[in-house]
Parts: C-alpha cells; sequence; structure tokens
C-alpha cells in the first residue's frame, strides 16, 4: 500500500514536471512574442509597420476595409473553367493585383482599387514578401482590427511570380445572384458559401459606385464585425442614398448605401434562409467567415506548401454585442423575409430617435 502511494507521488511529480511535447514547442520570436514556427517571426516587423503605417494605429477604417476587399479581388481572378478551355486563367490568391496594379486596377470591377495598390505595394517590397502573402496577410491583420472581427488563418510562402489575372472575374454589383453564384461556383464555392463571404460587407463602404456619397456604409456599424448588416440588408428599402446608378438599390437608413448584388443574394429562394440565420449568433457568423476565407485565400495555391503563421495575427477585440437589433425606428414589420423556411427572429429596436449613418472616413 505505502509502495503504491509513493509510486502515485513519483507519477505525479513527474506531470508536474514534464517538458512540453514538441508539437507544442513555441519559438520566441523577442518582445514577449511567441510562434510555432521560427519563419513565422519575420511577420511581426510587418505588422507592426502596418498597424502604425498603413492602418492608422490598429483602426478598422477605409484602409482596413480595403485590405479585406483586396483579398477576394485578388483571390478571385481565378477560373477553372477557362483552365479546361485551354486558356489561362489566372492565378487566384497570388498577388497578381499587386504586382500588375496597372492592368488589374483597370478592369472595370477593380475601379478605385488603384489608390489601393499604391499604397500597399511598398510595405510588401519594404519587408520582401511576396505580394501574394501581404494581400492575404494585410487582410487578415485589418479585419482583426474591427470589433468582434474573426481571426483569420494566415499561411505564408506564396510564390511571387504571377501573370495578370484575365478581364472579367471579378462580380460586379449589377449582376445578377445567378451570374454571381455561376462565376463562384467555377472556383469552388458554393451559393451558401458566397452568403458567408459576403459577411466582410459588415466591415464596407463604398467610394466608387457613387463618388458623391463616398464612404456611405453597407450598414449602420462599419467598424464593428456585427450582425447589423444581415439584419439592415433585409429591411425595406425607402431611398436612395446616391443617385440610383451603377448598381445601387434603395436602403432603409438615410446615409446607408445598399448594393443590388446584396439586395438579390438576400432575396434569392437558394441563400435567403441562410442569409436570415446570419442576423443572430455572432459567433457563428464569425465562425463561418473564418472557413470560408481559409478557403478564399488559398484558391489556387496548394496550402501544403505553406507555412501556418496564423499566430502573428492579432486576437480581435472582443465582440460589444452577439446579437443583431432593428436599428431606431424600425421593427418586424419592416424585414421583407425570403426566408419560408423560417420565421424572421425576434430583435430588439435599438433605443433612441431615428438617424442617418454617417460616411466613413480614412
Ligand atoms: C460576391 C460579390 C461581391 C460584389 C458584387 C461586391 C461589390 C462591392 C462593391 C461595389 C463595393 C464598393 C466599392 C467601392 O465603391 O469603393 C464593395 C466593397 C467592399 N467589399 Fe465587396 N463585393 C462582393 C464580395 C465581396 C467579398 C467576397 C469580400 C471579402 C471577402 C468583399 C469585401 C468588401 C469590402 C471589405 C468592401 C469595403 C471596402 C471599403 O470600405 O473601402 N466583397 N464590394
Amino acid at each position: 500500500m505505502a509502495f503504491q502511494s509513493l509510486f502515485t507521488l513519483v507519477a505525479l511529480a513527474a506531470a508536474v514536471v514534464a517538458v512540453p511535447a514538441p508539437q507544442d514547442a513555441q519559438v520566441n520570436c523577442g518582445g514577449g512574442r511567441f510562434v510555432k514556427n521560427a519563419a513565422c517571426c519575420a511577420w511581426f516587423p510587418v505588422l507592426d509597420d502596418i498597424q502604425e503605417n498603413l492602418f492608422s494605429g490598429s483602426l478598422c477604417a477605409e484602409e482596413a476595409h480595403e485590405a479585406l476587399r483586396l483579398t477576394f479581388h485578388d483571390a478571385v481572378g481565378f477560373s477553372i473553367a477557362a483552365e479546361r478551355e485551354g486558356q489561362f486563367g489566372g492565378g487566384g490568391a497570388d498577388g497578381s493585383i499587386l504586382a500588375f496594379s496597372d492592368i488589374e486596377t483597370s478592369f472595370a470591377a477593380n475601379f478605385g482599387l488603384d489608390f489601393t495598390t499604391e499604397a500597399f505595394i511598398p510595405f510588401a517590397l519594404a519587408h520582401k514578401v511576396s505580394f501574394g502573402d501581404f494581400v492575404q496577410f494585410a487582410g487578415a491583420v485589418g479585419v482583426s482590427n474591427c470589433i468582434g472581427g474573426p481571426r483569420l488563418q494566415f499561411l505564408a510562402g506564396r510564390s511571387n511570380n504571377s501573370r495578370p489575372s484575365p478581364d472579367n472575374l471579378v462580380p460586379e454589383p449589377t449582376d445578377s445572384a445567378e451570374k454571381i453564384f455561376e462565376r463562384l461556383q467555377d472556383i469552388g464555392f458554393s451559393p451558401i458559401e458566397v452568403v458567408h463571404l459576403l459577411t466582410a460587407h459588415t466591415v464596407s463602404a463604398q467610394y466608387e459606385v457613387d463618388t458623391d456619397v463616398a464612404g456611405s456604409p453597407f450598414d449602420s456599424t462599419p467598424s464593428s464585425f456585427d450582425n447589423q448588416f444581415f439584419v439592415e440588408s433585409l429591411l425595406k428599402g425607402t431611398a436612395f442614398t446616391g443617385n440610383g446608378q451603377g448598381g445601387e438599390v434603395t436602403s432603409p437608413i438615410p446615409g446607408e448605401f445598399r448594393l443590388q448584388s446584396d439586395f438579390a443574394i438576400s432575396r434569392d429562394s437558394r441563400t435567403a434562409c441562410e442569409w436570415q440565420s446570419l442576423v443572430t449568433n455572432h459567433a457563428n457568423m464569425v465562425s463561418k467567415f473564418e472557413t470560408v476565407m481559409a478557403k478564399l485565400a488559398t484558391v489556387g495555391q496548394n496550402p501544403n506548401n505553406l507555412i501556418d503563421c496564423s499566430d502573428v495575427i492579432p486576437v480581435p477585440p472582443a465582440a460589444k454585442v452577439t446579437t443583431g437589433s432593428f436599428p431606431p425606428g424600425k421593427s418586424k414589420a419592416d424585414v421583407q423575409s425570403a426566408c419560408a423556411a423560417t420565421p424572421f427572429p425576434n430583435l430588439a429596436t435599438q433605443p433612441g430617435p431615428v438617424t442617418s449613418v454617417l460616411p466613413v472616413t480614412a
């Protein structure tokens, strides 16, 4: 008996001093920062530089939004259908939008992205990282600055060799839901995954669809990665914020801008229920976005050849609210529900007078 107790004690002591298994080993990059793979330490100077000098001190403002948008516009430049027909279909998330910015920003769907590419290129060059890696890194860091944001996977190691993407691969706000679904299906995304991707529009504004109302956001909380975009996009539109051209439809709140493409997908029979399901449950929305963004960031790439440096991406500030709500003055009576299978959930109405939404500034 005594021998058995002694054995137990020795076993316990051994457990306390056990050294971590090799797979848990952490590399010290200095400054209190640790990563699993030593190659990832090189990304901390890039992180510090862009947080300070690109994102104006870790803000979730215009540049962070543009960084997230750029991840899509780079990756979607890929077509398996074109490859099947023996044509070059683009390289996907390969950084060609920076390497050939003069060509790709002349595409209609990339109109206005020349300012973004001009601002981003010097950072990639200064830190000697590939354009493909930089686009995905900047997007992940930018959206981590948003309240309640996702912590996106970041894989490093894309080649810096790319060719200009073919034109007409990036969806436009005037496109039908069918056209967008077909385009994204071509690179492996289902209509439901398109909905998950469009969660990005919760931290978004427009500058180029109508330059007279530049900065008009797609929901009332463009610095918070919350459920408001899904709630507000389902409210009946009452007036145009801009001139009603180029893919704008009426929005429910003065100052808010609604894209025709978002309107169409939110009410399409294939996606309406998934869209509606994202008006509540912030954690579920974020988790679906993280999953689909991991897929987007490796379009045209072999993830097995890349190194997981996700531990360099900052932990986003925690969400303040975990479900959507109606803006002041709005209620369930204003919802244009298109999901036949599930009733629209009961949401609270925010207190206070009806206000307009202010433009996003840099
Ligand atoms: C699938 C169809 C999509 C269409 C038609 C579309 C269209 C647009 C348009 C027209 C704008 C306004 C651009 C401007 O005038 O400055 C915009 C903004 C934005 N989009 Fe999309 N988008 C789509 C999908 C996505 C996806 C998948 C993402 C990211 C994963 C994304 C991220 C953004 C972001 C972050 C902005 C805001 C940029 C800013 O505030 O500066 N979009 N989108």
